[in-house]
């Protein structure tokens, strides 16, 4: 067949749509420990975090790829002593900023900086409704009180406050507490997140996972509220996926719609991406960011379709889920393209729920984030 024939006859691949969103995790130094944490076992270090310098670079880069919103995450962002650098950097990029922080090392002359510098939005995570479970769950004594004292001075500083909580067995009974808390405290919105066992969640499993009948009453729970709170607050769910019989569209898609960006520069299709082993991701120190969106080997090895297996390569749901989370496909079939076992379609359905149910009856009993003193907490 001449060339031209082959050439014109090839599957002609859909033009690539800009990411939507970039996490910046700042830095992987963070004052609490919690047991899920999304920080990948193995920590960066400070040494090698990208300086401001770097990240206006790379926000320079983002603004022109086409994200629109910039998440500032961790690890604590506010550990980075020139964060307000990077706010304006970003702000100069025309990005919308989100803080995601703790509220640990955010007080008003921080705040009033970072306002100046254009911050646009502060998500702060919650552990709890009651002081020393929160305080446990972080192990940080004195965090859930520090945190209600942030949440103030966010809304006196004019800025919209989301609440995040991630919910688990140590706190799942008291779910609408958390949102009753929340609009007290008066976020627009809440995230309702249960834990995602992926690193330190998978690590924590057997202490985090609650029964079936806590999860299914917690989601019963929270239809309910949303009707409560509706033209007050927002509140999203994540649900809890070892339940579930459909899993969820993991990031909107392997690299089609987001960035994440490690410490030291490493950009990855989700916070998890690092757990699938024989991925190669590309740096911001090496490469520009458009070209890792477009070309990266680790972007392109789930992008669009050709990758999947049965049952999702046949399934008309694929273009709604993209056959689930490659990150939990990885961590319970050893095979980041598999079927994620949250479908009831895939052969490790059962297995996953069973997993899940005995789970649910270990005692609770957390391996902290890397830190001594909060292993100590967790004795107590
Ligand atoms: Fe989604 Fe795959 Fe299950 Fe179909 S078989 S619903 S595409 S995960
Ligand atoms: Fe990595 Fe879902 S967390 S694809």
């Amino acid at each position: 067949m001449p060339d031209t024939l082959t050439a014109a006859l090839a599957p002609v691949e859909p033009p690539l749509a800009a990411p939507l969103g970039l996490l910046a995790e700042l830095t992987h130094r963070c004052p609490l420990a919690c047991p899920y944490c999304s920080n990948p076992l193995a920590l960066e270090d400070r040494a090698g975090e990208l300086s401001a310098t770097e990240w206006a670079r790379v926000l320079g880069e983002a603004g022109r790829l086409g994200v629109l919103q910039l998440h500032l995450s961790g690890g604590e962002p506010m550990s980075r002593r020139d964060i307000v650098e990077i706010v304006a950097a970003a702000h100069d990029a025309g990005l919308y900023s989100n803080l995601i922080t703790s509220g640990i090392g955010l007080d008003t002359a921080r705040l009033a900086h970072m306002v100046t510098a254009g911050l646009d939005h502060v998500q702060l995570s919650i552990q709890d409704t009651e002081a020393d479970s929160a305080d446990r769950i972080a192990g940080y004594r004195g965090a859930h009180a520090r945190k209600m004292e942030v949440a103030r001075l966010v809304l006196e500083a004019g800025l919209p406050l989301t609440v995040n909580a991630v919910v688990h067995r140590a706190n799942i009974e008291r779910v609408d507490a958390l949102v009753a808390l929340a609009a007290a405290l008066g976020a627009g919105r809440i995230e309702v997140a249960h834990a995602q066992y992926y690193g330190w969640g998978l690590r924590n499993r057997d202490a985090l996972m609650p029964t079936h009948a806590q999860a299914m009453r917690a989601v019963g729970l929270l239809e309910g509220l949303r009707e409560k709170y509706a033209g007050r607050m927002v509140i999203d769910a994540v649900l809890p996926d070892y339940y579930a019989r459909r899993p969820k569209p993991c990031m909107g898609g392997w690299g089609q719609r987001s960035l994440n960006v490690t410490p030291s520069g490493r950009v990855l299709p989700c916070h998890a991406a690092e757990t699938i082993p024989g991925l190669h991701f590309w740096s911001v120190r090496e490469h520009a960011l458009a070209d890792i969106w477009a070309s990266s080997p680790a972007f392109r090895a789930f992008r669009g379709e050709d990758w999947m297996q049965e049952p999702c390569r046949s399934c008309a749901r694929r273009h709604v889920d993209f056959g689930g989370c490659r990150c939990q496909a990885m961590a319970l079939a050893g095979d980041a393209a598999a079927t994620d076992p949250a479908c009831e379609l895939s052969p490790l359905h059962t297995m996953m729920q069973a997993l899940a149910e005995q789970a649910g009856e270990a005692p609770p009993q957390y391996l902290y984030r890397g830190r001594a003193v909060a292993d100590a907490m967790a004795q107590q």
